[in-house]
């Protein structure tokens, strides 16, 4: 086990966004996050990095990680990306990169070849010298999870990494999540809600719905339960499906 969430509840005021969470995450696995609009996903990625306060336990190579600081969360090994690309629009792809690897304390030695292998990594060494404002929404993404690796994360979390992509984009970024964690080892945390890529990409599931676990298990076994058909069958779910 590399990650462990005990008792994790935040809220929003008088709302409760997440409830008496407990999951564990297994190192080098790929482990999906699911659920219809609104069920508290993106809120469990901003909790785990730090962006938003929590109580209850985050428990990180058995440290507690819960409220510390973004960066230092960071620095020990857990990356991001966003729904939306997060770019530096007048940096070329290089100085994007290279602000990760210097948020993730990769700026003492090395910076230089992380910087270029993480590029090469995601297929963007053509792009060098592009500005960040000049690329296409595939290649804004191939720069957000590149920023994240230079980090030298233990686990990166990617939070809807296909949406808004055509077909063969999706193919291809899905081979490049495979490839992050088959070649680098990284354990990957998933939020998606197009079950036909989560079934194809992870080897366990979590349904959340309201703030709260509804099930874990392997995706195909899950996406089968009534209480999951009936989450996405329901209301304002029907695009979910
Ligand atoms: N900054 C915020 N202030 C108040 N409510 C928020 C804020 N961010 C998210 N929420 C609410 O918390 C709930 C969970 O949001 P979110 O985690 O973004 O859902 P998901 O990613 O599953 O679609 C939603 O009801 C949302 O409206
Ligand atoms: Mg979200």
């Amino acid at each position: 086990m590399i990650l462990k969430l005990d008792n994790v509840t935040m809220k929003f005021g008088a709302f409760t966004a997440l409830s008496h969470l407990n999951f564990d995450i297994e190192e080098k696995e790929i482990f999906g996050i699911a659920g219809p609009n609104g069920a508290g996903k993106t809120t469990i990625f901003n909790v785990i990095t730090g962006t938003l306060p929590g109580t209850g336990k985050i428990l990180f190579d058995d440290q507690n990680i819960i409220n510390l600081k973004p960066y230092q969360i960071c620095n020990r090994g857990i990356a991001r990306t966003f729904q939306t690309p997060q770019l530096f629009s007048t940096l070329s792809v290089y100085q994007n990169i290279k602000v990760g690897a210097h948020f993730g304390g990769q700026i003492k030695e090395n910076q230089d070849s992380v910087i270029k292998e993480m590029m090469d990594f995601v297929c963007l060494k053509a792009k060098e010298t592009e500005l960040a404002e000049n690329l296409t929404l595939l290649e804004k993404k191939q720069v957000m999870v590149a920023t994240a690796l230079a980090t030298k994360p233990k686990i990166l979390l990617l939070d809807e990494p296909i949406s808004g992509l055509g077909e063969s984009d999706v193919d291809f970024f899905l081979e490049l999540i495979q490839k992050i964690n088959r070649e680098l080892g990284i354990t990957i945390i998933v939020i998606e809600h197009l079950m036909k890529f989560i079934i194809q990409l992870c080897d366990r599931l979590m349904i959340l719905d309201n703030g709260e676990k509804v099930i874990i298990g392997p995706p195909l076994e899950v996406t089968k339960t009534k209480e999951v058909i009936d989450i996405y069958l329901g209301s304002g779910g029907e695009d979910n499906a």
